[in-house]
């Protein structure tokens, strides 16, 4: 296994550049399924999430391969071929996203096999509310030996489907799921995130008529079982990387220039930033972070798009610790996604916990010690505690970072951090 090592207090400066969004390319590569024609995606991230999913087209009969000739980061999709409907339990056990081939795989060809994805470090994660809009679109779903088999021999029709809670990726499967269906679907209580955005651009610029798109209620004219006209596209930006490395140059209380986003989508974050005390410069594709004379603590309540990311939470819990005060972050969407206070704890970190909401004690002295990375997330605030830490810090486990972080020692280290990846 891997760990990396981290050198603390170091000076860091310069920019980052910002990779495509994971979690937009998720359901962008599930997408496919649907098209008629090979289509190339760019701004691919190279993380293991997203190879995982390439692999799981690949299973399901699908190909893709790099195509450099467009940039580094295209990859040709082709999955005219697809002739196997099962995700089995290999896969998705190594990735929830999995889940995504539902829609498109039961829109287009009447049935699927998908196992069905266990709890997790962050919660229970149910997909009960992707199951009941599939049912709502008429089709039958049985649960058997751990699989979910979903079938619809006369095609899916259009449906009024109502979530009872905003879920971002019931939003897309039931998105993706009507694109194909007989009729009209209107998704009310859609959740709004831009990785939803570009999915129902993505479907529109394939020839579908979507409506609603960015709000809370979608309505899609599906095409009857006729497979969508897919256009080439790059990927999004990764809000969440983005704003991981805001929080390292505000942690360091260093000036730092973020490249290639869009600061649209990272509005909350750079809101509790500013009532941090941080000066936030943007401008259409970047945002720089300016050092502060002093950091101010915070109130964080996680919520749905536009609201401040759960995937944010961590971080800035990390950051806290630095602020003159206390914080408090209330987690509203994950039941168990403060796994990371133990071992900022390790690190000196004071973290009160009262059920979903944490007090964190700034002014705090960390010092390097020997921790372990959780999920994704929780591992970046490790990361970004590393930074300010007295010592040597070992992160132990990082297979959860390298699911979502192109190139974090690469990046890190061109803005003078010390870091250095081993084996055990
Ligand atoms: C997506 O997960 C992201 N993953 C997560 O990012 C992110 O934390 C989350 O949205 C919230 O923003 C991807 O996009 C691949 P949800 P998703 O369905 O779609 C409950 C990361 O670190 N729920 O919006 O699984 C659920 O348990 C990851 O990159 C049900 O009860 O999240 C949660 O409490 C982690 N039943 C809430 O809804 C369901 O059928 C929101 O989950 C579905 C969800």
């Amino acid at each position: 296994m891997k760990y990396l090592k981290i050198n603390g207090n170091k000076e860091i400066s310069g920019e980052i550049s910002i990779s495509g969004a994971k979690n937009a390319a998720l359901p962008l590569i599930a997408a496919t399924i649907l098209s008629k024609n090979e289509l190339v995606i760019d701004n691919l991230p190279d993380v293991v999430d997203i190879n995982t999913f390439l692999k799981l087209i690949d299973m399901l009969g699908g190909s893709f391969e790099k195509d450099s000739s467009k940039s580094a980061t295209a990859v040709k999709i082709n999955t005219a071929n697809i002739n196997n409907t099962t995700a089995t339990y290999d896969i998705v056990k190594t990735m929830r996203a999995s889940i995504l081939v539902l829609g498109p795989l039961l829109s287009r060809f009447g049935k699927c096999e998908v196992s069905l994805p266990g709890g997790c470090a962050i919660g229970q994660r149910p997909v009960d509310l992707h199951l009941k809009a599939m049912e709502q679109m008429g089709a039958v779903i049985e649960i058997n030996h751990g699989y979910i088999k979903a079938t619809a021999p006369n095609g899916l029709k259009g449906a009024k489907i109502v979530f009872d809670k905003v879920t971002v990726g019931g939003t897309e499967n039931a998105v993706m799921a009507a694109s194909m269906a007989k009729g009209t679907t209107t998704i009310v209580n859609a959740a709004k995130e831009p990785e939803i955005v570009q999915l129902c651009e993505i479907i529109r610029d394939a020839g579908v008529s979507v409506e609603g798109i960015g709000t809370s209620k979608i309505i899609i004219e599906g095409t009857n079982g006729k497979l969508l006209d897919m256009q080439n596209f790059s990927v999004i930006p990764d809000r969440i990387e983005a704003g991981t490395y805001m929080c390292a140059a505000a942690i360091c209380n260093k000036k730092l220039k973020i490249n290639n986003i869009m600061p649209q989508h990272l509005e909350a974050v750079v809101s509790k930033l500013e009532e941090m005390n941080f000066e936030v410069l943007q401008d259409e594709t970047s945002i720089t972070i300016l050092p502060t004379t002093e950091i101010k603590p915070v109130n964080i309540i996680t919520s749905e798009y536009p609201g401040f990311p759960t995937d944010m939470q961590a971080q800035f819990m990390a950051l806290a610790t630095q602020a003159n005060g206390t914080s408090t972050i209330d987690e509203r969407l994950f039941e168990n996604r403060f796994m990371h206070v133990s071992e900022l704890a390790r690190m000196g970190a004071e973290i009160h916990l009262n059920g979903n909401i944490a007090s964190i004690k700034g002014n705090a002295k960390l010092f390097g010690a020997d921790v372990m990375a959780t999920d994704l997330r929780a591992s970046s605030a490790l990361v970004l505690a590393a930074l300010v830490a007295d010592g040597e810090t070992n992160i132990h486990r990082i297979y959860h970072l390298d699911r979502g972080y192109e190139d974090l020692e690469g990046k890190l280290t061109k803005i003078g951090v010390d870091v250095k990846r081993f084996t055990e």
